[in-house]
């Protein structure tokens, strides 16, 4: 869809005295993903779900993500949460003694802890990459890759500060030294443009409840080629070969199905949460990751100038991607902060001593204003 965004507020239902500013943190489910998952509870009924119910609406559905991501349906599977689908990433990438994995400072846990238990089991160590003063992450993990390095791990953006990382150059330098690269695009899938054909990832993360408007506990993992011949965490039924006939469930196989469908976590076809995921990809396919980058962009940049009017310490527009700012505070946080953003029904969250602001298409300059407030009393 060309031109413009307008506000999509319609399809929230925020009360008119909430300045909601937290998208990173998860959204207000939109009214379109409300009724998809009604009308999945509406229709369930046993007599009605074939084998094909099991599997048809994935398939649609590895589709659609797919197209969001500039990848292909075959390397798509479903995950409950990112710190399984970098589990899976871990399990199938080699590291081990005198190997390094290189990790961004303050990384999400989820990205952190399944590389820390293939250390521990198979040797190898962290690099971890400090958090860059004024500049983008980019230089930094580029110098911390070297002829050790097995794994980069990185973000589009720091989930506590929306700074950027160009994922295009990270990834060159890691093939550059035979590299693998895991990326986790929770923070930005959906408000910005993701390109697997040109970053060229070997795995790809990202939960569907944040950016990507979908319900909590239904996320997405997209494996390079030749990760497809991989094993996944769960030693499921639905991941074998043949396994849409039900009637040969127990003639067990070994095999796996095709492409990534063999990482998918046991009972992916989940009923309920399937068809409010995909309402949500095309929701998001449907706005553009490029126009809502571009509709949120002026909020944050209304948020950066007020903040560093009060003195205060925002990550400049050209370190961070455009739907995520994160405001320090030159003295540490304010006393009282908390309790005033309460007081005031200003929704943000504080991560690694920012304030994170997180708007999206509900919001407008009013509910900037009214956190600047907050920010200017706080701190006077
Ligand atoms: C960057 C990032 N990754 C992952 C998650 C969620 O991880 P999980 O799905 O393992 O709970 C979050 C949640 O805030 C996040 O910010």
């Amino acid at each position: 869809m060309a031109g413009s965004l307008p506000s999509q507020r319609h399809h929230f239902d925020i009360p008119g005295d909430v300045a909601y500013l937290n998208c990173a943190y998860m959204p207000p489910m939109p009214e379109p993903v409300r009724q998809a998952g009604r009308r999945a509870l509406e229709e369930l009924a046993p007599w009605v779900a074939t084998s094909k119910s099991f599997f048809e609406p994935g398939e649609r559905l590895r589709a659609s993500l797919s197209a969001l991501i500039g990848g292909d349906a075959d390397g798509v599977a479903f995950v409950p949460s990112v710190s399984y689908g970098v589990g899976v990433a871990a399990n199938n990438l080699t590291v081990g003694p005198g190997r390094t994995v290189v990790i961004l400072e303050d990384e999400f846990p989820s990205d952190r802890y399944p590389f820390g238990a293939r250390l521990a089991v198979g040797g190898g160590e962290f690099v971890v990459v400090a958090r860059p003063a004024g500049a983008t992450w980019t230089s930094g993990i580029i110098d911390a890759i070297d002829e050790r390095t097995a794994v980069v791990v990185a973000p589009q953006c720091h989930w506590t500060d929306g700074s950027a990382v160009d994922l295009v150059a990270v990834g060159a330098a890691a093939r550059a030294v035979g590299a693998a690269l895991v990326i986790d695009v929770s923070q930005s899938l959906g408000a910005y443009p993701v390109d697997v054909a040109a970053i060229r990832p070997d795995f790809l993360v990202s939960v569907g409840y944040k950016w990507q408007m979908g319900p909590y506990s239904f996320g997405y993992l997209w494996a390079a080629e030749q990760h497809r011949s991989g094993s996944g965490i769960e030693q499921t039924w639905i991941g074998r070969k043949g396994s849409d006939d039900f009637n040969r469930l127990v003639d067990y196989t070994d095999e796996l199905r095709e492409g990534a469908r063999r990482f998918d976590a046991g009972e992916w076809s989940n009923f309920t949460l399937l068809p409010m995921a995909a309402e949500a990809i095309d929701l998001v396919t449907d706005w553009g990751p490029a126009r809502v980058s571009a509709a949120i962009a002026p909020l944050t940049a209304r948020l950066e100038e007020g903040a560093r009017r009060l003195g205060l310490m925002p990550v400049a527009a050209e370190h961070r991607l455009p739907h995520i700012v994160g405001v320090r505070f030159p003295n540490g946080e304010p006393a009282g902060l908390r309790d005033r953003l309460a007081a005031a029904r200003v929704f943000v969250s504080l991560r690694a001593n920012a304030v994170r602001v997180a708007p999206h298409l509900y919001n407008d300059a009013g509910d900037i204003d009214r956190l600047l407030e907050v920010l200017e009393e706080a701190t006077r």
